[in-house]
This record gives structure tokens, C-alpha cells and sequence, in this order.
């Protein structure tokens, strides 16, 4: 971290920080009791936690809108990998510098495969609990929009927003449902320079003050839920156990176990929507 920016990071696999997050798990995995039964053993505990809880803060990642038929970028059998290359490679800052109409391409495809995609029962119902709680704060490594669309208010948008564009030169914003006039990459109407995607790509910083705005809300949270994601990517990873070292009940809901299972209070093996419609039931 330099200056309050936060550092968008690979996991080592793909060239960068697994290590980091393995170590850390570790370290939490001593200081809470570890859970290995059933989502429905759980799931009493959980309700019982979320129903005193006064300060929410929720992560979610790819699995949140797997769904909505969004794929995800690891694990359950999809190639994340586009004319050749790793999304990872292809997602890059280097790539931006290199071939700006090459990442067009590939965002154009992302954004023609997530038109007509809805929200699931999972953004949906985390939409419905934003009023029960003195806060309520989700953070979404998603650009997919689709908890906005399910009404979420003020989501933290950690990797920005695939409906976007910004100008590489004085960082003007255009909506893309509303504003693309096809060319690519677009012009800044503003200055006449190229525009990107407003997404963040490895190597690139996250958006100033979102990062810092998700910290602050984990920090200061009761219940923390950890919903759909690999738990390999940082600094997004850095919020949940945040909260928990802040003493956060946390809980993790995805299918398969990740480095943070380990580390939460519950993880729960399932669906997001699924779950949470478990976990929200009678609330
Ligand atoms: N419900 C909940 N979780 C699910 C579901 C589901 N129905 N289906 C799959 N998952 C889980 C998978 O088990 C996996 O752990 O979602 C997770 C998706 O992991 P990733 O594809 O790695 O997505 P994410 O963690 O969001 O990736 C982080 O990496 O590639 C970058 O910028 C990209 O924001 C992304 C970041």
C-alpha cells in the first residue's frame, strides 16, 4: 500500500500473493473455533448471530451472480481462458498499455454475455435485509452491476463497473446502456483521448476511497459474510479478515472450501442463493 491506494493482486498461482493469504488464514485459524458440520448444523447459530447483529458488512465475489449465469473465473469447470490467453493476462495493466482495443474486445464480449442476465435470489435477498440493520454495507469484487440492479443501495464497487468507461487522459465517466456510440476505444467527449473500461485490472489500483470506505465499514461491523468468492484475490480479501480480527462473527457461503473456510466462524457449503434465503428465512 502507498499513499492509502490499495495494490489490485494475483494469487500466486497466476504470479502473485497466495502466500499472503494462506499465512494470514493461519494465523485467524488459532484464535476462532473451527467448524466442519453441515450448513444445517450451522445454520441456527448463524440466524441466531445475524438476528443480533446491528452492523453488517458483506463481501461477495464471482459465485454471488453464478446464478444469474455469469461464469466465474475459477473453479467449476470454466475455461477463463479468451483466444488463448488467461483472463488474468488478458484483464491486465500491461495488456492496457500494450493493446487497448484487444481489452475492448474482451470486455465488449463480457458485456454482451452479461446483457440480459437478472439479479438471483441471492442479490435479491441481500437487498431485502439492507433495512433491517443500523448498517449495511456491501463490497463487490463484481463489475456485473447485479446487485444494484436488485436494489442495493450505494454498493463498493472494489474492481469498478463494466457499464462504465473512463477516459485514460482526464477521467471523464460515460454510461455504456446509454452512451456508447460503438466506437472503438471511444473518445472522451470532454478531451479527445481514448477511453477504457472503468474496471480494475491486475496491477492497477483500486478505485480511491472505495477500498478505504470497505475497511472502514468491516472494521466496525458485528456480522460479516464472505459470499461467492475464492478468497485469493487481494486487497479484497484483506475486508473479512479485517472484521474479524475487529471481533466480526464472519461467515463464509460458497460450495466448495477456500482459504478463508478455515478462518470464519461458519462456512457454509451451498449455493449463495440458496443459503442466504436459509439464513434469511423468518428473520
Ligand atoms: N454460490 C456461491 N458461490 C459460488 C457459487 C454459487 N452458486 N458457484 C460458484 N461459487 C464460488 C466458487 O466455489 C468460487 O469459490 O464462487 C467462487 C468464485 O471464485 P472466483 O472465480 O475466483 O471469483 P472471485 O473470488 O470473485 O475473483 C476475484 O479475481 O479474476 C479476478 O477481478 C476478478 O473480481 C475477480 C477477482
Amino acid at each position: 500500500m502507498a499513499n492509502g491506494a490499495y495494490l489490485f493482486t494475483l494469487p500466486r498461482a497466476q504470479g502473485g500473493l497466495l502466500d499472503t493469504a494462506v499465512a494470514r488464514s493461519a494465523t485467524i485459524a488459532g484464535e476462532v473455533t473451527m467448524h466442519t458440520n453441515t450448513a444445517n448444523d450451522l445454520l441456527p447459530e448463524v440466524r441466531a448471530r445475524l438476528k443480533r447483529a446491528r452492523r453488517v458488512f458483506v463481501l461477495t465475489g464471482a459465485g454471488v451472480s453464478a446464478e444469474s449465469g455469469v461464469p466465474t473465473f475459477r473453479g467449476g469447470g470454466n475455461a477463463a481462458v479468451w483466444k488463448g490467453m488467461p483472463f488474468s493476462l488478458i484483464s491486465s495493466a500491461g495488456v492496457l498499455e500494450r493493446d487497448l482495443p484487444a481489452v475492448w474486445e474482451w470486455f465488449d464480449y463480457r458485456r454482451n454475455a452479461l446483457k440480459d442476465l437478472q439479479p438471483n435470489a441471492a442479490h435479491h435477498a441481500l437487498a431485502q435485509m439492507q433495512d433491517d440493520f443500523a448498517s449495511f454495507v456491501i463490497a463487490t469484487q463484481n463489475i456485473d452491476d447485479l446487485h444494484t440492479r436488485a436494489g442495493s443501495r450505494d454498493v463498493l464497487e472494489l474492481h469498478g463497473n463494466i457499464w462504465r468507461a473512463r477516459c485514460t487522459n482526464c477521467q471523464a465517466l460515460i454510461a455504456l446502456r446509454t452512451e456508447d456510440k460503438g466506437e472503438r476505444p471511444p473518445v472522451c467527449r470532454t478531451c479527445s483521448a481514448p477511453m477504457r473500461p472503468d474496471v480494475v485490472l491486475f496491477g492497477e489500483l483500486l478505485p480511491a476511497g472505495i477500498f478505504a470506505r470497505a475497511a472502514a465499514a468491516a472494521t466496525r461491523c458485528d456480522f460479516c459474510f464472505v459470499i461467492g468468492t475464492s478468497a485469493l484475490v487481494y486487497p479484497a480479501m484483506q475486508l473479512p479478515e479485517i472484521a474479524r480480527q475487529a471481533g466480526a462473527y464472519t461467515v463464509e457461503i460458497n460450495p466448495e472450501r477456500t482459504p478463508f473456510s478455515d478462518s470464519c466462524h461458519a462456512a457454509l457449503q451451498g449455493g449463495a442463493g440458496e443459503v442466504l434465503t436459509a439464513v434469511t428465512g423468518d428473520k
